[in-house]
């Protein structure tokens, strides 16, 4: 009888367990909300720097070309990111359908800088402070490894915009190195370990 009981006991736990994870809402709403506005910006961002690199290309600036081509790999990496924090969280994405308009590399390059300087001033700072609040570390790690990164692409593509600008283009940067953990982006020659997440550079994708 003792046995039965204890068994009984055993058995209603484990049953109470399961309704109690399964029936647990999300750790935190803002937060998913937000890595989900994420996806979808690095999505874009990614899709939409792999058109304007082939636009870059057919106006004849290779250099900027490879610029976007390194930025368009960095941010599929932080959508990447973004995706496993959300997976972690037991929630699913939804489809991203990226929209966007490819204009002139100048006109692109002008697009690219405001695009960055809204996530390093704006979006970033608002999701760390959401996730910081309610210690949604995963999340945190991610929206760090992109918003360390975007600071560099903004000033990558000023830079760019600059040397274009000036007529001074081939003084840009021939090779970039993306890291494959949080998509820090180098121009020229990565460090031994990248400089945001340590990773070593044997784990970097070259563009060149
Ligand atoms: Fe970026
Ligand atoms: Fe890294």
């Amino acid at each position: 009888m003792k046995v039965k009981s204890l068994m009984m006991l055993f058995v209603s736990f484990i049953v109470m367990s399961v309704f109690n994870y399964a029936a647990k809402p999300p750790a935190d709403e803002a937060t998913i909300k937000n890595i989900k506005a994420a996806i979808t910006g690095e999505s874009t961002a990614s899709a939409k720097y792999a058109a304007y690199a082939k636009k870059a290309k057919e106006e004849g600036y290779n250099k900027i070309a490879l610029l976007f081509e390194a930025a368009s790999k960095s941010e599929s990496i932080h959508a990447g990111n973004h995706r496993a924090a959300l997976e972690q969280l037991g929630v699913t994405m939804e489809k991203v359908t990226p929209k966007f308009e490819v204009k002139s590399t100048k006109e692109n390059l002008e697009d690219a800088v405001k695009g960055e300087s809204y996530e390093v001033s704006t979006m970033y700072p608002n999701f760390i402070k959401t996730a910081n609040k309610n210690k949604v570390n995963i999340a945190l790690i991610s929206f760090n490894y992109a918003f360390q990164t975007e600071k560099k692409h903004k000033v990558l593509y000023q830079h760019a915009l600059q040397a274009l600008n000036e007529g001074k283009e081939n003084n840009l940067a021939s090779k970039y190195m993306v890291c494959s953990t949080c998509g820090n982006t180098y121009d020229g020659e990565a460090p031994a370990r990248c400089g945001i997440s340590m990773t070593p550079r044997d784990r970097f994708v070259t563009i060149e």
